[in-house]
């Protein structure tokens, strides 16, 4: 997979993209990642790429011309699955989404700033808008670290059996069960006894229970719907 983002904070994204599974998916090759700075496309040799809004209000909006130079640039380049706006009124990330998100071959994030993007390259550029939940950020440049981590670590190769996406929380609409590791007793406080049974047939069964148990006290909404 190989995902462009468009940002004026590229320094934002350098580090989410430089450890752990993130940096395991692109050293394999499974995934690459492009942050392009948006002043390149910039309006004029001071690196402009916002402007006051009309209708006027206090704080700036990101021009046209800058993101559709740069998406027309990168579109020559690569053939989009998904031009993705991460803001927080689109439509809230869950695990569905990641799945289904990596799946595609190329995506491009454009991650907004100031009072976001002129609504034109919304209409007419955008095909799918993200948030990652209901509170708002100083810019997308989180929100898309975000995404690239949940859809990157999906990736074939990526997990081992060790870090196997399939026991996360979510992926079978249930969250994970309680997880524990040495010691046994840890100040009168027991791992247990079915954990430490060797009956792998048992503990399956415990940790599904669990699942179920935990699901339905702390998100019983993830039980009721078709989400
Ligand atoms: N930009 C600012 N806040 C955001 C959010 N919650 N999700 C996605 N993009 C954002």
């Amino acid at each position: 997979m190989h995902i462009d983002i468009l940002t004026v904070l590229p320094e934002l994204l350098e580090s989410p993209l430089q450890h752990s599974m993130m940096k395991r998916a692109q050293e394999k090759g499974l995934l690459t990642v492009q942050v392009h700075h948006l002043r390149k496309w910039a309006v004029n040799e001071y690196g402009q790429v916002d402007d006051y809004q009309y209708g006027g209000g206090a704080g700036m909006v990101m021009m046209c011309e800058p993101l559709v130079k740069a998406i027309e640039e990168l579109s020559a380049g690569r053939k989009f699955d998904e031009i993705i706006y991460l803001t927080p009124d689109g439509e809230t990330l869950n695990q569905k989404t990641a799945n289904t998100l990596s799946l595609k071959e190329n995506l491009l994030f454009i991650c907004g700033h100031y009072k976001g993007i002129d609504e034109r390259i919304r209409e007419h550029f955008v095909t799918k808008e993200i948030s990652i939940g209901d509170y708002v950020l100083s810019g997308g440049e989180l929100p898309a670290a975000v995404l690239v981590d949940a859809v990157g670590r999906l990736l074939p190769g990526v997990l081992n059996d060790e870090t196997s996406a399939l026991t996360d929380s979510f992926q079978d609409n249930l969250l994970a069960p309680p997880v524990y590791t040495r010691p046994e007793n840890f100040r009168g406080w027991k791992v247990p006894d079915i954990l430490m049974s060797g009956d792998h047939k048992k503990i399956e069964e415990w940790r599904h229970e669990q699942s179920v148990l935990r699901t339905k006290e702390k998100r019983p909404d993830m039980l009721d719907g078709d989400e």
